[in-house]
Order: structure tokens, then sequence, then C-alpha cells
């Protein structure tokens, strides 16, 4: 009787280590799997920011429309037809291409990241992390230089995390340079600074749902 307790014991011990084994194999060649197919992630990161970036229609100000196979596409602005009238100031769509001198070329993913998320000027931005919503805090720069509108960056700051990372892979290392030089936008002395405040853009992140102008559906 005892002996049979202890083999069955024993019999248990044995089927955890399997267990334990396969679940620490497992990993392994997770982890093999995903080293090996690091560059097969890369080409996917671009391809979902080339995505995000049509469905967003950042062509149809920064030049191309919907279509990557456009003329001009994500150049910025050629002429006046892609300029904008902000009250008194004109403010200009900018070149998206990696060019070094008159695209992104000249700025890290990161502040493309920061420039889509807190709608920070990256030529005028330092490249941080940054970990604050409030100036002069975690990074957040004491006079923020923002961007001009109508850059829809207070309503594309809700993508995610990993949404702003695959677009600023895309305009990086997924579309070529294009030599373009935009003019300058206009604007406030304050860099628009009063025009983004939360009474006039929203929080972010949102606030819970269902405020009260939204219904909280079935059942509840
Ligand atoms: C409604 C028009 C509009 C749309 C749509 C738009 N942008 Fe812009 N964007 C602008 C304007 C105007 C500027 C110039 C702002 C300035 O000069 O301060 C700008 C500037 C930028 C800059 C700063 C570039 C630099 O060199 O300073 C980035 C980055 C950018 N946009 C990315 C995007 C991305 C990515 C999308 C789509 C997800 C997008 N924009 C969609 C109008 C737009």
């Amino acid at each position: 009787m005892g002996s049979l307790h202890a083999l069955s014991r024993s019999a248990g011990m044995l089927l955890g280590a399997v267990v334990v084994a396969a679940v620490a194999g497992s990993v392994i060649v997770n982890l093999g799997v995903t080293d090996a197919s690091a560059s097969l992630s890369t080409d996917e990161q671009i391809l979902r920011g080339r995505t995000l970036v049509i469905h967003h229609a950042c062509g149809d100000c920064h030049g191309g429309g919907g279509n990557p196979a456009a003329e001009g596409w994500l150049a910025g602005m050629m002429d006046s037809t892609l300029e904008f009238k902000m009250g008194p100031f004109k403010t200009r769509p900018r070149n998206l291409t990696p060019d070094n001198m008159t695209g992104l070329g000249r700025f890290t993913e990161r502040q493309i990241f920061n420039a889509i998320r807190y709608g920070l000027r990256p030529g005028e931005t330092p490249d941080v992390a940054i970990t604050s919503m409030t100036p002069g805090q975690g990074n957040f720069p004491a006079h923020p230089k923002y961007l001009a509108p109508p850059m829809p960056w207070p309503a594309f700051r809700h993508m995610t995390d990993q949404e702003l990372w695959d677009i600023a892979a895309y305009l990086k290392r997924g579309v070529k340079p294009v030599k373009n030089r935009v003019m300058d936008s206009e604007g406030p002395p304050d860099f628009w600074a009063s025009a983004y405040t939360p009474d006039k853009i929203g929080s972010y992140p949102s606030p819970p749902f269902p405020t009260a102008r939204e219904a909280a559906g079935p059942g509840k």
C-alpha cells in the first residue's frame, strides 16, 4: 500500500517535471522564432504604418491623397493649393519623406512619435522620452512649440504607442526621400499653446466611457 502510494507520488512528480520541461522548452522555441523573424517583423511594422498613414488621410494634406503611388506622396506642400489659412496665419503641411535636409530624415522615430502624440514640432523639441503631459515635467518642454493646425494631432494622439511607432517606422524606412523644402508655417508667438488647452482639444487619455453624450448600450 505504502509503496504503491510512493509510486503514484513519484509518477506525479515525474509528470510535473515533464510539464515544466515542456513549458520551458516552448519558451525557448518561441524566443528562437522571435529572433529569427526580427527582420520580418520590421517589414510588418512598416506595412502596418503604411496602412495607418493611408487610412488616417495623412496624404490629403501632406501630398498624394490616399495613394502611395501618387506623385508627391507625403512630400509636403508643393503649391498653394495645399496651404491653409488659420485666421491671419498661413500654415503649410511639411515634407514627411525621410530627406535629410527638407524632410524627416534628420529626426528620430521618437521625435516623430512625440510630434503625433504630443503635437510637438520635431525640429524644435529635443529627442527625449516624454513621461508627463505637464509642461516642465517629465521631459515635456516648459515652453512647448506645437505643430500648427490643422495638423490633427489632438485626434491622432489617441492612437496606441504601437501604432505611432509603426507610423514613424514607415515614414523613416518605408518611403523614399524627396527633396522639397516647405516654407515654415506662420503662427502666434505662443506656438498655438493657447489653442491647444484641454477645454479646446479634450483630454488625453480621453474621458472614461460613457460620457454624458454617449449611450452605455444595451443592458446598461
Ligand atoms: C488636415 C491636414 C493634415 C493632416 C490630415 C495631417 N497633417 Fe501632418 N501636418 C499638417 C500641417 C499643416 C503641418 C505643419 C505644422 C507646422 O508647420 O507647425 C503638419 C506637420 C506634421 C509633422 C511635423 C513635421 C515637421 O517636419 O515638423 C508630422 C510628423 C506630421 N504632420 C505627420 C502627420 C501624419 C503621420 C499624418 C497622418 C497620420 C498627418 N500628419 C496628417 C497637416 C496635416
